[in-house]
């Protein structure tokens, strides 16, 4: 059977792309303290199942960097010949050197992180390359100019935006409007638990363009992960990351253990059935992950797509 029997691919806003309804974002366990063997059994198990589209951004790691640094080893050793059956992110904005220069949303920054992204990854092009978050400082002109060279140099194919609230969207969709320059897509944080990305997606609806769910999973706290407590070598568990320890409160465990009866009744385990909740508005939902096995597991959400109304009901209401 081939790795794309069974893989759903899905239309990015009214571009001609298609992405897996499933991709997988390098943000966590990619870095330099990622056992290698983890990464590439992720990496290429991903890619078998059909998961064509892979996530990075220039300061993933940690070190920053050390994602992209990893995703490029394994290309060269393992996929180099799928190249072009790969759609690869990657992104610039956040803070990534030291200086004037190392974050943001001038030209300077953008072109010289993207120059360092191709380095690191080994990638002649990167598929879509994204202004990471919105920067207040900068003239959005500025901002679209460096998209604007990314594309026609060829060093990426699309661009994108991410973490910009629905009026920067609208004002950046109509600016690159005006100079012919096309979105490709819109990146924001969608689960159950925030919802507050939906305003975003109406705009984007609005003018034809994709939208991308990252953390779809509430960085885990949407699955039986911390059903029993934190376990240990969990993300909540791991110093530095964006997952507090103190965000996994009762409320939360409690509200995670009646999505979790639903999804039973479904069929599906609770990570599954929030993935396609999440599908419902947007063309894929990005994962992340610390084992193949999870992975596969989220994959296997796309065997059930559709919701009764009586379910999204009962989901609404366990989560108030
Ligand atoms: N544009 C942006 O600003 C931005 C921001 C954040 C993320 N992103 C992108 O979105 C990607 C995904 O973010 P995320 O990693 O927070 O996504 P997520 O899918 O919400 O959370 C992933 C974590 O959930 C746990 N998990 C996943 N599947 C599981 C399963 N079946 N059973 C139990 N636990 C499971 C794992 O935690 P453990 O590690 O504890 O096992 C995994 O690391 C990132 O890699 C990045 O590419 C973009």
């Amino acid at each position: 059977m081939s790795r794309y029997d069974n893989m759903q691919y899905r239309r990015c806003g009214n571009s001609g792309v298609l992405l897996p309804g499933i991709s997988l974002g390098l943000w966590h366990n990619f870095g330099t303290d990622a056992p290698y063997s983890n990464c590439r059994e992720m990496i290429l198990g991903s890619f078998d199942l059909g998961i064509t589209h892979f996530d990075i951004a220039n300061n993933y790691g940690p070190l920053p960097g050390s994602a992209e640094e990893t995703f490029g080893r394994i290309l060269k050793k393992d996929l180099l010949a799928h190249r072009d059956e790969l759609f690869i992110a990657s992104k610039a904005g956040f803070y990534m050197w030291e200086g004037p220069y190392g974050e943001w949303g001038s030209k300077k920054h953008i072109i010289s992180s993207l120059d360092q992204s191709l380095k690191r990854t080994g990638l002649e092009y990167v598929d879509v390359f994204y202004h990471h978050r919105p920067d207040s400082d900068t003239p959005i002109s500025e901002t679209i100019d460096a998209l604007e060279l990314a594309l026609r140099s060829g060093k990426a194919l699309y661009a994108g935006i991410s973490n910009y609230d629905p009026q920067q969207t609208k004002d950046m969709v109509e600016a690159c409007k005006q100079r012919n320059i096309p979105l490709l897509i819109h990146q924001m944080n969608y689960n159950m638990f925030d919802r507050s990305a939906e305003d975003i997606i109406d705009v984007l609806d609005s003018f034809g363009i994709g939208s991308i769910a990252y953390c779809p999973l509430a960085q885990g706290l949407l699955t039986n992960r911390y059903l029993g407590g934190i376990p240990d070598g969990s993300r909540a568990a791991t110093e530095g990351t964006f997952l507090k320890r103190d965000s996994v409160t009762d409320e939360k465990i409690n509200k995670v253990k009646a999505l979790g009866e639903l999804a039973a009744e479904r069929g599906q385990s609770l990570a599954q059935m929030a993935l396609v909740w999440v599908l419902q508005r947007s063309s894929s939902a990005i994962i992340g992950a610390s084992s193949f096995a999870q992975i596969d597991e989220n994959v296997k959400s796309l065997d059930k797509m559709s919701f009764t109304k009586d379910e999204l009901a009962a989901i609404d209401k366990i989560l108030g």
